[in-house]
């Protein structure tokens, strides 16, 4: 459908625990999180409710997000349910991959199409600080994997933090220079665990491509997927570099998602703390024709742009791993 602003909302974020195996600085507390009650999660019946009520209103595109999406106990079910639904085009995951080599072939064969992995430094000490004990080789044999089974493009995101990563700019370029990978830099954003967020952490992409434009030709491509990222090829390299700048250039005129939390509620921009509680009317037992409408009243409310420049704000209570980024 077209929201307000005309613009066709045709891809729905799915978060599916708000739960993960790691604890990366910017997005979650050292402690973790209080378990959400397993009745407050929405249901494999649930999901699959919401898809088809939105998949009537023109979502072709689903992306499963957590926390950590697969940690979720029989996420490939879930995947291979949601692919095989008439209006479903796509069934993507964003991950940190840890645990995704030991999966992919089933994922695959549930119709997984691609994968995103969240993948913030190319050295293993580096990983383990930003992640609080993660292991880098455990993220890049998920990334082989997606690789190997043929989910292409295989994207990566890396978020672009001052006096972590910035010194890595160029060894990520050269991953993608050598393999066919999609390397998409992220402007830091004020969202998360703000205890690490800090103005003088965010580097702007027009510095990260300045960096990259010493070594490389970027030649611009098309853009991959219909996603916010500014797409570029390596010249003689096999992958390429994308740029997601939310801070510095936002992208929200071309916005076609939706978001919805691991609790059921509908978000219309990760930045928009206005929620909608279809868990709420699926306990009530609405019926497709009644989801779809809250759906589509839910939508029409979507924001023309976010704000994020002036804060994330105190009424924004959700965090990232709740929200799925
Ligand atoms: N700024 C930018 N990107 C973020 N992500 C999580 N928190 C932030 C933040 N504060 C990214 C993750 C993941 C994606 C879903 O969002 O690294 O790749
Ligand atoms: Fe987990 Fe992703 Fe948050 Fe890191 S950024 S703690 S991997 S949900």
């Amino acid at each position: 459908m077209r929201d307000n602003y005309g613009r066709i909302i045709s891809y729905m974020r799915i978060s599916v625990t708000d739960r993960c195996n790691l604890r990366c600085r910017y997005c979650m507390p050292e402690s973790g999180i209080k378990k959400l009650e397993h009745s407050r999660i929405l249901s494999f019946e649930d999901i699959i409710a919401i898809a088809e009520a939105a998949s009537d209103l023109g979502i072709n595109k689903i992306r499963l997000t957590g926390g950590e999406p697969l940690i979720r106990r029989n996420i490939t079910g879930l995947v291979s349910q949601l692919a095989g639904l008439p209006g479903i085009d796509e069934v993507t995951l964003t991950t940190n991959g840890t645990l995704f080599a030991g999966m992919a072939k089933d994922l695959h064969l549930g119709g997984l199409k691609r994968v995103n992995f969240s993948l913030d430094s190319l050295s293993a000490q580096k990983y383990e600080y930003i992640t609080r004990g993660g292991r880098l080789e455990d993220a890049w044999q998920g990334i082989l994997a997606a690789m190997e089974v043929g989910m292409h493009p295989v994207k990566i995101n890396t978020v672009i933090i001052k006096g972590f990563n910035d010194d890595e700019i160029l060894d990520f370029a050269d991953l993608a220079y050598r393999y066919p990978l999609q390397i998409r830099f992220i402007e830091f954003m004020p969202v998360g665990d703000l205890l690490f967020w800090d103005d003088s952490k965010v580097i702007s992409i027009k510095e990260v491509k300045s960096v990259l434009s010493e070594h490389y030709n970027l030649v611009p491509t098309a853009q991959i997927g219909n996603g916010p990222a500014e797409c570029f090829r390596l010249e003689g390299g096999q992958g390429g570099i994308g740029f997601i700048s939310p801070l510095s250039n936002h992208f929200c005129s071309k916005c076609n998602r939706i978001r919805l939390t691991a609790e059921g509620k509908l978000r219309n921009c990760l930045y928009d703390y206005h929620e909608t509680d279809l868990k709420a009317a699926l306990v009530k037992g609405i019926s497709r024709e009644e989801l779809c409408q809250l759906l589509a009243q839910a939508i029409s409310r979507k924001p023309e742009r976010h704000h994020m420049q002036a804060g994330w704000g105190k009424a924004n209570n959700r965090k990232m791993y709740q929200i799925g980024g």
